[in-house]
């Protein structure tokens, strides 16, 4: 076991006021399969509330009316202790207007902002894909974000990177197949990557968490540790088990109308307090699977 998680204290939530499946740009999205905006809005509730219980900091962001998934709001930008946010620059055009709100709010919370591209211009990355963990950020690519992005994030800030490629469509952002627990420890799901990236996996992560499919894909990997608590929408007795045994208390928050959107507890909040102190490497440093 290793030391309690540094981070992850402080969260960016967005209140689902606008919340719907107007697009699909993920497997678990259908248009014919709509959230109730009443449960919706109930169990983000639950969720702040859990956050708060916890000890940690809940920030609120309003949705934007055209912006149906800015309740993840894990994709606004990765922001840091530092004050430093690298804003997203999505994939999917559909999303790329929550960017202009998030850019506003990074800079008016004092936040130095930076981008790896907006418009479709410059690779895109999406903050869902990526975590401090160890002695690196360890940031996932393919479906979402592009490699030119994670060379951009060393350089700009002077980090150690290591990136992940992602080969599953059900798993397409780090934080469905990934989950730090403390600074040892972490949730994965390994056929979530390549080849070459499994092993650099099994080489990041000392204490692996190694999830079934089933508990991949009611998104336990989708959970967040908030001091003692570990905040999850569904958890294995398995599970139970290891995270009582580390000491941590399980606290599940039924999320079911999130899940229509693909995303979880942890796609639902955004950390504003990454450390980039021990992943700091002048110059910065690229690890790419090969
Ligand atoms: N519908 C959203 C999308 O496909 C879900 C995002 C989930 N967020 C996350 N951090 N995994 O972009």
């Amino acid at each position: 076991m290793g030391q309690p998680l540094e981070w992850g204290r402080r969260y960016l939530m967005v209140r689902p006021d606008h919340f719907r499946i107007d697009y699909v740009i993920n497997p678990y999205m259908s248009t014919q399969d709509q959230p109730d905006p009443e449960l919706a809005l109930k169990q983000w509730d639950a969720l702040q509330q859990a956050i708060v219980d916890a000890g940690g900091e809940v920030e609120v962001l309003a949705q934007r009316p055209d912006s149906p998934d800015m309740v993840y709001a894990m994709n606004l930008g990765l922001a840091t202790a530092e004050g430093r946010a690298m804003l997203s620059h999505m994939r999917f055009e559909p999303r790329r207007k929550e960017s202009l709100t998030a850019a506003d709010w990074f800079v008016g919370h004092g936040f130095d902002l930076d981008r790896t591209g907006s418009d479709d211009v410059g690779p895109h990355f999406e903050s869902g894909d990526a975590f401090v963990f160890g002695d690196s950020l360890v940031v996932g690519y393919g479906p979402r974000s592009e490699a030119e992005a994670l060379k951009h994030l060393a350089t700009q800030w002077d980090i150690r990177v290591r990136g992940l490629r992602i080969a599953h469509e059900g798993m397409y952002h780090l934080d469905l197949p990934f989950c730090p627990v403390d600074s040892t420890t972490a949730m994965i799901y390994p056929p979530a990557f390549d080849a070459a990236s499994q092993t650099e996996l099994a080489g990041i992560v000392p204490n692996p968490i190694v999830l079934t499919d089933e508990e991949a894909f009611a998104f336990s990997g989708n959970s967040l540790v908030v001091n003692e608590t570990i905040i999850m929408p569904a958890c294995s007795p398995r599970l139970h088990d290891i995270f009582t045994g580390m000491g941590l208390r399980v606290v599940l928050v039924d999320l079911s109308e999130f899940h229509k959107g693909g995303g979880s507890a942890r796609c639902m909040t955004n950390p504003l307090d990454f450390p980039l102190t021990a992943i700091t490497a002048a110059g910065g440093e690229l690890h790419l699977p090969v």
